[in-house]
């Protein structure tokens, strides 16, 4: 799988398979995010790898809009430095690389941002000066999945040179 096919085919995903997903792949997972640029190279994130059935349900619990990762394989508490300018985008630059380098090993993921902080704090030690941004849960698909991806056409959200102008064909 290309770069590109990643991107197409990815989807965010809630329902996972019981199949373990092995170490090599959680490895890569946690070295993409690793790997990924953030604002200024601060590398202010840091991230809990949660996999104990028994801690899958306490992040559930935790969670106001991510119950579903109590099915998941296993999760990624990503939490980051607020203060850092930019440090939003620094997360969702993160998170979807971890989402991509799952997708290539055929492990599908889904990402929530609907957390009761204080409770994830306590539960999985997240220290004072860093936030919970998201938790990306992941696993083997319980179902096939097969393109439902809903998207806005590119006329609608890109144009040329000037806000409205249509980007009509761009050629070869
Ligand atoms: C910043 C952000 C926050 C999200 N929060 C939640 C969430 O709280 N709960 C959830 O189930 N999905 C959440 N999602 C997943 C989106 O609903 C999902 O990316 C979107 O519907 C597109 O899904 P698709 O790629 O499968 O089509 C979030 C995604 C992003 C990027």
């Amino acid at each position: 799988m290309d770069a590109f096919d990643a991107i197409r085919t990815k989807l965010d995903i809630r329902e996972f398979s019981s199949k373990q997903v092995g170490g090599e792949i959680r490895a890569k997972v946690l070295e993409a995010a690793r790997l990924t640029g953030s604002s200024r190279n601060t590398q202010h994130w840091r991230f809990v790898l949660v996999q104990a059935p028994a801690n899958l349900d306490v992040l559930a619990r935790d969670s106001t809009t991510g119950s579903w990762v109590k099915g998941a394989n296993f999760a990624v508490i990503v939490s980051i430095d607020s203060k850092v300018p930019g440090s939003t985008i620094d997360a969702g630059r993160v998170i979807q690389d971890m989402q991509l380098a799952a997708w290539e090993q055929g492990v599908a993921s889904g990402v929530y941002t609907g957390m009761k902080p204080g409770d994830i704090r306590r539960d999985f030690g997240v220290p004072e000066g860093l936030d919970p941004a998201a938790v990306v849960g992941f696993g083997y698909p319980k179902k096939r999945l097969l393109g439902r991806k809903s998207r806005k056409p590119l006329s609608e959200i890109a144009f040329l040179e000037k806000y409205g102008n249509p980007l009509g064909s761009l050629g070869k």
